[in-house]
């Protein structure tokens, strides 16, 4: 029978396969990966054109993928699964497939949660625009669920790796100092909190706008006549959990590879990967990445003010009266005055809100 995948490119460190990455993990040696990697398709409740499984068969749908990713990690690897969620149809309410997912890789297939990071995209715009803008019952979903699992509960892993730097207010208390005392919580906090250590760890809520309009790949599927992948993760994304969980000549897949972004990110912190896509159009727009060869990660200037995005406490427009009563029957009537949408602030002039999966 003929190989039911192939390399489609390869580079220094690794290379794009094209084929089902069931087939390519079939072939995988036990325990001979370090990371995991992926965004798979998201479950939905209207198909998308790169086949989206319905989120009610989700589950089902992944359970080879699990049984793979358990066999092919290592003791000291990680799974990093960034799934977004989906709205039930024609009803405010959620589905719950990615928790599921979730429940079913912890109790079914012996993962463990190391942790579960939520990727805040700041410059979603508001959706679903029935539930949001419309009837205006509920908040933007603007968080992709980025599930951590491990083999065991010891993955490798280093929060060194991935900090970030002090707030203003950090760094003034770094400058006057801090009293050690007591907390109302009962927290000791003692001056070791006072000791200025160069940068702050950072919390499980990473915020990264997915606002990619111009970069190197798009020119490139443009001037090929390519298909621009729809549902890409940003470089950061893939860059934070490969720094944090693995080390240089470190094994790392990505079995829904799509636009190739997260090999392009193993290339430039040089780990050997693999990303499999079952599409060719889609690898074909991904061996772009590699073309030019390496390219360097443009160094940000730290104190720029663009790279803080910042949410406002609740509350703090709230003049203190109670506005009208709430609809009672939760807005299942919809209203027929003019809706009044608020203006939004994007972070560019091109952001179109975009999200992966
Ligand atoms: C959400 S996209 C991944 C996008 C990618 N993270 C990026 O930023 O470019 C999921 C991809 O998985 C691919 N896919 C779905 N099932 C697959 C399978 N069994 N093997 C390989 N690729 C698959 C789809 O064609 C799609 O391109």
């Amino acid at each position: 029978m003929p190989n039911p995948y192939s390399t489609y490119h390869h580079t220094a460190f690794g290379e794009l396969t094209l084929g089902n990455s069931l087939d390519v993990l079939a072939d995988c040696a036990d325990s001979s990966v370090d990371l995991i990697m992926t965004s798979p398709p998201f479950g939905l409740v209207r198909k998308k054109d790169y086949g989206n499984v319905h989120a009610d068969d989700y589950c089902e749908w992944f359970q080879p993928f699990a049984e793979q990713f358990h066999r092919v990690l290592k003791d000291t690897g990680s799974l990093v699964i960034d799934i977004g969620g989906a709205w039930n149809e024609g009803l405010p309410t959620r589905h719950l497939y990615h928790f599921k997912l979730l429940i079913m890789l912890c109790e079914a297939y012996g993962f463990h949660l190391a942790q579960e990071f939520y990727w805040w995209n700041p410059s979603k715009l508001p959706s679903p625009a029935e539930w949001v803008t419309v009837r205006r019952i509920r908040v933007k979903d603007a968080v992709n669920t980025v599930w951590w699992l491990s083999k065991t509960p010891w993955p490798k892993a280093s929060n060194r790796r991935v900090l970030q730097p002090y707030s203003p207010s950090m760094k003034q208390l770094l400058s006057n100092g801090y009293k050690a005392k007591r907390r109302p919580s009962g927290h000791d906090i003692s001056d070791k909190f006072s000791q200025n250590n160069g940068a702050a760890i950072p919390p499980n809520l990473i915020a990264i706008p997915n606002t990619e309009s111009n970069s190197y790949y798009i020119r490139y599927c443009q001037e090929h006549d390519l298909p621009v992948h729809p549902a890409r993760f940003p470089a950061d994304l893939p860059e934070y959990f490969v720094r944090m969980l693995t080390d240089k000549g470190d094994r790392v897949i990505d079995p829904f590879g799509g636009s190739g972004i997260t090999g392009e990110v193993c290339e430039r912190l040089e780990r050997h990967w693999q990303c499999i896509e079952l599409s060719e159009d889609y690898l074909k727009g991904a061996v772009g990445r590699f073309e030019r060869g390496v390219q360097k990660k443009p160094v940000i200037p730290i104190e720029n003010d663009s790279n803080y995005y910042r949410i406002p406490r609740p509350g703090i427009l709230w003049n203190g009266e109670h506005g009208e009563n709430l609809a009672q029957d939760g807005g299942k009537t919809r209203q027929s005055r003019v809706v009044d949408v608020q203006p939004q602030e994007p972070e560019s002039s091109s952001d179109l809100g975009k999200t992966s999966g």
